[in-house]
């Protein structure tokens, strides 16, 4: 299903209370919460919205195991352009979640060491009863996750190279786009539709295309992001404009 929002504010918004939802509802049962994080521009107001409701409304994450879909390899973690620094500026450093439970690729991991650390990502997720919610943004190549055209419905989390169209958007984040790295580790189709619940969003005119091409147009592996239209748990979450090339 899609739903429609006026603004990305009061979508972010109502994201944030789904998941407050899904960590309240966990935690008074005593179990863990375990989420499938994105970084990009597209969350950001989810995490100023989660980080106020920890402030202010007492939403705690000490319950909260996270697993982040991707990063760039290589990458050195404690750069600017790292993911593992994006979520720790956007959400983990302002909110009481144990750093023993948040997971994010390595960036960093000698070549030899990617395939096991991939499986190894895999098993953790499953030991952990598997995510309850995996949040989603779109790249304009109809990648999710670092998945880019041509990935297999079935993929785990693995070695990916980026789309050329990718890398010329991360270009301005890197100081050009000789500097972006050519490669990620992501989190595959499979694992990210063994999650319970799915939730895609974007916001921006400049989604419109690629939204109406994941939500309308035919299934195949060219636009990653169509394999999702064969899942019942996934909810797409569009602001206006995103949505406005939709029939
Ligand atoms: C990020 C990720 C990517 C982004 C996508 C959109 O963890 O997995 O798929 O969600 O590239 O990026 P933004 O939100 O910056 O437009």
């Amino acid at each position: 299903p899609v739903k429609v929002y006026p603004d990305m504010y009061s979508a972010s918004k109502a994201v944030a209370q789904r998941i407050a939802a899904i960590i309240k509802q966990k935690t008074q049962k005593g179990e863990k919460v375990v989420l499938g994080l994105a970084t990009g521009v597209t969350p950001i107001g989810v995490y100023n919205e989660l980080v106020r409701l920890y402030r202010e409304e007492g939403l705690s994450f000490k319950n909260v195991v996270t697993f982040n879909l991707d990063e760039y390899y290589p990458m050195n973690p404690e750069a600017p352009q790292s993911y593992k620094v994006f979520m720790y500026k956007h959400l983990f450093d302002h909110v009481d979640i144990d750093p023993q439970n948040v997971h994010i690729p390595d960036g960093a991991l000698a070549q030899d060491d990617i395939a096991a650390f991939c499986l190894d990502y895999e098993q953790k997720i499953t030991a952990y009863g598997g995510l309850d919610l995996q949040i989603l943004g779109i790249g304009r190549t109809g990648h999710i996750g670092f998945n880019e055209p041509g990935s297999a419905p079935n993929s785990g989390t693995r070695l990916v190279t980026l789309d050329e169209l990718t890398r010329g958007d991360a270009a301005h984040d890197f100081g050009g786009k000789a500097n972006v790295p050519l490669k990620a580790i992501t989190m595959g189709i499979g694992t990210i539709f063994k999650a319970r619940e799915i939730i895609l969003m974007a916001w921006n005119a400049k989604k419109a295309e690629i939204i109406k091409k994941a939500v309308e147009g035919e299934i195949s592996s060219d636009i990653p992001a169509t394999y999702l239209q064969h899942s019942d748990n996934v909810e797409f979450v569009l602001d206006i404009a995103a949505a406005s090339a939709l029939t």
